[in-house]
C-alpha cells in the first residue's frame, strides 16, 4: 500500500542531522542535539513509525536507508564528541593551571616581615669592629664572678669604700666561695691576666664586651643590667698618653669626627691615675638638659693606668709591665650617639622605638 501523505525525506533528515552535529559548540549542545536526532519525537523515529504505511519493498528499502543514515549520524556524533571533549579539556587544563605567579605574588614578593638585631647589640658589634680595627682582639667572660675576680684583685678588698659603688646580686649555689652577679666587665681583666701569666703570652691589646649587673633603680640613664665594654692593654712601655690617644680616635670612630671628648681625673681602685672619660652630651650639644643632669657632659665611662695593685694580685711584674684599661657603657653610648632621652626604651621592647634603628 503506497501512501501519498508519508513524508520520507531521508535526505532532509540526513543533511539536516550532519549540519545539527557539526553545528554544537560544546559536548552539552551536542547531547541536546543527539536527543534531538534520536529521542522519541525525532525525525529519525518519526520516519521509521510512518515505514509502515509503505509496501514491502519500499518499506525495506526506506528502512535501510534509514538505517544508514542512523549510523552514519551516530557516528558523527561520536567523532564531534571527542573533538569538542578534546577542546573543552584543553580549556578546563588551562583554566585550572596553578600560576604561583598569580596566585600568590603577596607572599613571594613581600615576604613576612623581617626584624633586626636590637640597637645595643649592633652597638656592641660596631665597638667591636672599631677596636678590631686598632689591633684590638675581643674576648668575654662569665657573668657569675667570685668576690676575687669581681673587687679583690681588682684592689678592693673586703669593706673597701669603693664596693659601696657596686651594690650587686648575690647568688647562693651553697658553695664556700661568694658568687655574685659581675657589677662590671673588669673582672675579665683579671682572668685575661691571669691566662697570659700562665701561658706566658704578654702583651695584651684586647676589648671584653658584655652584661653587667648592679641594683641600679631604673631612670634615664641607668639600668640594672646593662652591657660594658671593657678594654686592657698590657704592654712594654705603656703610658697615659696611649690611653689618651686610644679614648680620642675611638670617640671619633663611634661618634664621628670633631666629636668632644674628655678626661676628668677620677678614683677606681684599680687604676691609678684614674679618669673618667666624657663627651659631648648629644642631646642638648652642652646646653645641659635632662639626660645630662644639665651639666653638658655625658660620663661614658672610667680609664687610667693599671693599678701595680692588681698587677701584684696576677703576679705580673710592674717594673717590666705597664698598662692602660677602659670600661665604657654600651648602653650609654648607643644612647648618646642615638639622641634616645631614656634608656629605658632598650627594654620596652616597643616595636616603634626599635624599628627605628
Ligand atoms: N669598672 C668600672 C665601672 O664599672 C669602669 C672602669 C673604670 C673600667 C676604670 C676600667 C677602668 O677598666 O680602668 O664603673
Amino acid at each position: 500500500m503506497v501512501t501519498d501523505n508519508v513524508d520520507l525525506d531521508i535526505d532532509g533528515i540526513a543533511g539536516e542531522g550532519e549540519r545539527a552535529i557539526a553545528g554544537a559548540r560544546s559536548t552539552e549542545a551536542l547531547s541536546r542535539v543527539e536527543t534531538e536526532l534520536f529521542g522519541k519525537r525525532s525525525a529519525l523515529t518519526r520516519a521509521h513509525r510512518t515505514l509502515g504505511g509503505l509496501d514491502p519493498e519500499a518499506r525495506k528499502e526506506a528502512g535501510r536507508r534509514l538505517n544508514e543514515v542512523r549510523t552514519r549520524l551516530e557516528a558523527q556524533v561520536a567523532a564531534r564528541r571527542s573533538e569538542l571533549g578534546e577542546a573543552e579539556r584543553a580549556e578546563a587544563l588551562r583554566a585550572d593551571r596553578l600560576d604561583l605567579t598569580e596566585v600568590i605574588p603577596d607572599r613571594v614578593l613581600s615576604p613576612p616581615a623581617r626584624g633586626h638585631l636590637h640597637l645595643v647589640t649592633q652597638a656592641r658589634t660596631e665597638l667591636e669592629d672599631v677596636f678590631v680595627g686598632m689591633g684590638f682582639t675581643v674576648a668575654e667572660g662569665p657573668e657569675a664572678e667570685s668576690d676575687w675576680y669581681n673587687f679583690e684583685a681588682l684592689n678592693m678588698p673586703p669593706a673597701h669604700p669603693a664596693r659601696g659603688m657596686y651594690d650587686t646580686m648575690y647568688l647562693d649555689l651553697g658553695e664556700p666561695e661568694t658568687v655574685l652577679l659581675r657589677t662590671h666587665t673588669s673582672p675579665v681583666q683579671i682572668h685575661l691576666m691571669e691566662e697570659a701569666v700562665h701561658d706566658d703570652s704578654l702583651p695584651i691589646h684586647v676589648v671584653v664586651p658584655g652584661k653587667c649587673f648592679r641594683l641600679d633603680t631604673p631612670d634615664a640613664r641607668h639600668l640594672p643590667v646593662f652591657n660594658q665594654i671593657e678594654g686592657l692593654v698590657v704592654d712594654r712601655g705603656i703610658t697615659f698618653g696611649d690611653l689618651a690617644g686610644t679614648i680620642q680616635v675611638f670617640t671619633e670612630a663611634y661618634f664621628g669626627p670633631g666629636m668632644q671628648s674628655r678626661l676628668r681625673p677620677a678614683y677606681f681602685p684599680f687604676t691609678e691615675p684614674s679618669a673618667e672619660f666624657e663627651i659631648t652630651c648629644t642631646l642638648c650639644m652642652g646646653e645641659g638638659c635632662r639626660t645630662c643632669s644639665h651639666t653638658g657632659w655625658i660620663e661614658l665611662g672610667g680609664c687610667g693606668m693599671v693599678d701595680p695593685a692588681v698587677f701584684a694580685a696576677v703576679g705580673i711584674d710592674a717594673d717590666e709591665w705597664s698598662g692602660f684599661a677602659f670600661g665604657f657603657g654600651i648602653d650609654r653610648l648607643a644612647q648618646m650617639r642615638h639622641e634616645i632621652p631614656d634608656m629605658r626604651s632598650f627594654l620596652e621592647n616597643d616595636i616603634r622605638f626599635l624599628s627605628q634603628f
